[in-house]
């Protein structure tokens, strides 16, 4: 198992070397290198068991850092970096040469962000270097938001993870490129669409399927733990639908459904925020394992702020019974 602790000359050193350290931000943890050293990053793709074609998100200390890395910066992403950074955006700007390729998997733009979370700031104040980091989980897994998530699945390969406690706010950056029109978005995250067009005024989605995955990695089966997951708005139709005898959890959005054992209910937001819920979305889905769920029947949250978010990482968690 890896040390957890908070310890940022210990996590630089590492880094430094060229190693792996699982570390905070205030969307998910990320399993962080040296985004300069080809070496150090092809760990991450091992570690992960990551595919090589998927692009990893480079982390910068702040704003003032964005010009070492990226070139032909647009208008518009300067103004929604302004807007949001420290904060839950990424953005896909072109490369410059100091990024190798392994790291943005051959493609010309890098994704780029400022992590909103103190310790992992102050590391990448500390630091030299810029740090790629997907988030640290097995691929294809759901990501991890509390040390300890890294710890379980990736802690025999890590010899340190920085503890931020449990992220603010649970959801994978928001990810937004550019064409002639203006931005893109490219993954649904911890920012929402309607913030990102109060700046950038009105915006494409280009999420991506498994038939294409060229741009974001976006590959339809993702974020799914080992119970299947089943989104479903009518939940009595759903429960009919599932063999007889097995273990099932509900997943209710903001109330219990009647009618079943509220052992087995997991309520997102009983408050009905977005923010709330996506901040418990993946530890719940987490918790379907732990407990051995065999299903769990999904109720959609509200198309609104991060409730789109959330349906499209519930989406993708699913499969069809
Ligand atoms: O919130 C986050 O973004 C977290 C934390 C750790 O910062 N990171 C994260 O990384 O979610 P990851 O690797 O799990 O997801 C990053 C996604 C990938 O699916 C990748 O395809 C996309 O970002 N991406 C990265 N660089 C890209 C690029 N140049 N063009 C298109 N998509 C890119
Ligand atoms: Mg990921």
């Amino acid at each position: 198992m890896a040390e957890i602790g908070t310890n940022i000359e210990k996590a630089a050193e590492i880094l430094q070397q060229g190693g792996l350290v699982g570390i905070p931000t205030e969307t998910v943890y990320g399993l962080a290198a040296n985004a300069l050293n080809s070496d150090a990053v092809s760990g991450i793709f091992v570690c992960k068991n990551r595919p090589s074609f998927d692009p990893l998100i480079v982390h910068i200390a702040g704003i003032e850092d964005l010009s070492k890395y990226a070139s032909d910066i647009p208008e518009i992403a300067l103004k929604l970096a302004n807007a949001f950074w420290p904060g839950p955006l990424t953005l896909l700007l072109h490369k410059k040469d100091i990024i190798p390729d392994i790291t943005t998997s051959g493609l010309p733009t890098v994704g780029i962000r400022v992590p909103d979370q103190e310790l992992t700031l102050s590391l990448l104040k500390n630091l030299s270097f810029p740090l790629a980091a997907p988030s640290a989980n097995p691929f294809g897994y759901v990501s991890p938001t509390s040390a300890k998530h890294v710890n379980d699945q990736l802690g025999d390969k890590l010899q340190y993870i920085l503890d931020g406690s449990n992220c603010g706010i649970g959801l994978e950056s928001t990810i937004v490129g550019f064409d002639q029109e203006g931005a893109v978005i490219h993954r649904l995250g911890g920012l929402s669409v309607e913030d990102i067009e109060k700046v950038a005024g009105k915006t494409k989605l280009q999420i991506s399927s498994s038939s294409n995955p060229t741009a974001p990695g976006q590959l339809d089966v993702h974020y799914a733990p080992k119970c299947k997951i089943m989104l479903e708005s009518d939940t009595a139709i759903a429960l009919e639908k599932l063999p007889e005898g097995s273990k099932i959890a509900l997943i209710r959005y903001q109330k219990l459904f009647p009618e079943f054992s509220a052992f087995d209910q997991f309520v997102l937001a009983s408050d009905g925020n977005s923010k709330t819920a996506a901040k418990r979305l993946f530890a719940i889905l987490r918790l379907l394992d732990q407990y051995s769920y065999q299903y769990a029947i999904a109720e959609p949250a509200p198309e609104l702020g991060l409730g789109l978010a959330i349906n499209d990482r519930l989406r993708r968690a699913s499969v069809q019974v």
